[in-house]
């Protein structure tokens, strides 16, 4: 009941307003984001190992990083939040990403909220084996068959959203199906390449464990780091679905008893 509340709380956050023009300063933050943050933060900045970002007060409450900057500049390290050496400049477009994250995110929760369980199945149903594309990464007779049987409608939803375990899952102490492993690549100065599933990653150093289980701690100056998350094109994908395809989608994932 806790997350329902949270949901229903949150088209109150209406002082961002609706999304404005594209703007040079979100980009630039949002590829910093993706490379130094979304580890723990994830690629949209809504949790992972460390909390979402979207929901937090300390970015509900920044203003042109007034809040953010402090947080970034001197982490929380005795609770894993790294320091980072970043200026004025990263710091602002750092700031315009989350702000832009958090109010995208207001908007979609007022309207799915609302929505959950209006949608039409079979238009759901042809979305997600046409246009959707959702068929070329999941089965209906496989890894979704009874997923309405896993989840509450408000759940599912959100699985379908952001798939991955919130901070407010653990906090709950709900069961939830952890993210798929991300890979990574690093390409040292010296030429040799080592890969595996990322651990961790900051300014400084990349963790991962590779093929024999090894963890290994790699310095990441000038060092070429490739992540592969296979959460990013599902991502992707639902931050540009339509309510419409967002509701009926649902309805037909709803069939999958
Ligand atoms: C190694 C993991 C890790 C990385 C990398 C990381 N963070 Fe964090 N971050 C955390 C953790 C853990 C917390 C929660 C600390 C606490 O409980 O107070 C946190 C907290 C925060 C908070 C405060 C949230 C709140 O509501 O209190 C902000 C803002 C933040 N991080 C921004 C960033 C930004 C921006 C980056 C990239 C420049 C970043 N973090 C990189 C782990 C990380
Ligand atoms: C490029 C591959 C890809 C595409 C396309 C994709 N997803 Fe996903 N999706 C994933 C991955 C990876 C996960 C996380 C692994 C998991 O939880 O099974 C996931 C998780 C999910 C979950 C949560 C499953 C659970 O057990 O909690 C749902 C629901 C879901 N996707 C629905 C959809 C829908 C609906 C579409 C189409 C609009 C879609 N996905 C498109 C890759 C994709």
């Amino acid at each position: 009941m806790l997350l329902s509340t949270i949901f229903l709380a949150l088209p109150l956050v209406a002082q961002f307003g609706p999304a404005s023009p594209p703007d040079p300063a979100i980009e630039r933050g949002r590829q910093a984001f993706i490379s130094a943050c979304a580890f723990c933060h994830g690629t949209e900045a809504t949790g992972r190992s460390a909390p979402d970002l979207v929901r937090s007060s300390v970015v509900l409450h920044d203003e042109h990083g007034d809040q953010i900057g402090p947080v970034i500049l001197n982490g929380r390290p005795e609770r894993g939040m790294p320091a980072f050496n970043y200026t004025p400049e990263q710091i602002a477009d750092l700031a315009a990403f989350l702000h832009s994250r958090a109010a995208a995110t207001a908007n979609r929760f007022s309207y799915t909220i609302s929505g959950l369980l209006t949608g039409d199945a079979a238009a759901g149903k042809g979305f997600f084996f046409g246009a959707g594309k959702c068929s070329t990464c999941h089965s209906t007779t496989g890894d979704l068959q009874h997923i309405a049987a896993a989840y509450e409608p408000v759940d599912l939803q959100r699985r379908m959203i952001y798939p991955v375990p919130t901070y407010m899952d653990s906090m709950m102490g709900k069961k939830t199906k952890p993210a798929p492993p991300v890979k990574v690549t690093v390409v040292l100065p010296s030429g040799q390449t080592e890969s595996g599933v990322l651990e961790h990653r900051d300014e400084f150093k990349v963790v991962l464990k590779d093929a024999s289980g090894q963890h290994r701690v790699l310095n990441a100056e000038g060092a070429k780091v490739t992540v592969d998350d296979p959460l990013a094109a599902h991502e992707q994908l639902m931050a540009h679905i339509t309510d419409r395809q967002m509701h009926d989608t649902l309805a037909f994932l709803e069939t999958l008893k």
